[in-house]
C-alpha cells in the first residue's frame, strides 16, 4: 500500500520508522511518503494560512498549497486514491473503517491545522480521489496529524504480512463487535492474585465459554453502547 501524508509538521511521522510499521517500510509492504505543505508555498515565509472571510477567531489554511501538494501526490498514482482529511466534523473512526481502508491501493492524509482548511479543497480533491473527513472520536486535537498517526497504525497493522501472525488479529476488541477478554501469563500466582483456574484446566471448551462470557460482561460494564447498536 501506498501512503501519502501531507502536513506542515512532517517530523511528527518519524515515529512510523519505528516496530511492526517501519518493518513493514522496509520491506516495501508500505510505501510511506510524508510531504510538508509548506514546500508547495511560493512566498519568502512560506506561507499556510490566512483570515477567515466573513471574520471569526483563528486561521483558515490557504487553498493555493493543498492544491498544489495533491496535484503532486495523485500525480503518478497508479489507481484513484482514498483521500483522507481528519476532521473532528468527519464520519467516525471504527475498526470497521481501518478494516475497509486495508484494501485500498493508496490512501492519502492531509493534516489540517489551525480553524481548518479552505472548503474549496475538499470539493477539488474530489475530482482527484474518493474523499472521506474522518473524525478519530468526539474530541478535538490541535491538528490532524495525531489522528493520521492513529489511522495508520490502525489501518497498517490489517495489512497481510505486517503482523507477523494473523491469528492475533482475530480475537481482538471490536473484531466481533466486543471488547476483548482479559489475558493471563505465567506466574499462576503473583502478589496473592491467582489466574482464573478454567484457564489451567486444558478444557478448551470451558476456557472458549469462560472467554465468551468475559466478553460480554465487561462489554456490558463499559461499553453498553457497542451491544444495543
Ligand atoms: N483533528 C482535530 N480533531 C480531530 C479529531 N477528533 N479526529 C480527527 N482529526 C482531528
Amino acid at each position: 500500500m501506498r501512503i501519502d501524508v501531507v502536513s506542515i509538521f512532517p517530523t511528527i511521522f518519524d515515529a512510523l520508522e519505528v516496530s511492526l510499521l517501519g518493518k513493514a517500510r522496509t520491506t516495501g509492504l508500505l510505501d510511506v511518503r510524508v510531504h510538508d505543505l509548506r514546500d508547495y508555498t511560493h512566498d519568502r515565509h512560506r506561507t499556510v494560512d490566512d483570515t477567515p472571510y466573513g471574520g471569526g477567531a483563528g486561521m483558515v489554511m490557504k487553498p493555493e498549497p493543498w492544491g498544489e501538494a495533491l496535484d503532486d501526490v495523485t500525480r503518478d498514482a497508479e489507481s484513484r486514491p482514498v483521500i483522507i482529511f481528519p476532521s473532528p466534523a468527519g464520519e467516525r473512526f471504527t475498526q470497521a473503517t481501518a478494516r475497509e481502508l486495508s484494501t485500498a491501493s493508496h490512501l492519502v492524509f492531509g493534516c489540517g491545522r489551525y480553524e481548518g482548511i479552505d472548503e474549496r479543497v475538499f470539493d477539488y480533491a474530489d475530482e482527484l480521489g474518493d474523499v472521506r473527513l474522518i473524525s478519530l472520536g468526539d474530541y478535538v486535537l490541535n491538528g490532524g496529524e495525531v489522528a493520521v498517526m492513529a489511522m495508520v497504525e490502525a489501518i497498517g497493522r490489517l495489512i497481510p504480512g505486517v503482523v507477523g501472525n494473523p491469528e492475533s488479529l482475530v480475537e481482538e476488541s471490536h473484531e466481533d463487535g466486543l471488547l476483548e477478554y482479559p489475558s493471563f501469563t505465567k506466574p499462576a500466582v503473583w502478589r496473592e492474585r491467582e489466574v482464573p483456574p478454567v484457564l489451567l484446566s486444558g478444557n478448551h471448551g470451558a476456557v472458549a465459554s469462560w472467554r465468551r462470557e468475559q466478553q460480554l460482561e465487561r462489554t456490558r460494564e463499559r461499553r453498553p453502547d457497542l451491544l444495543s447498536d
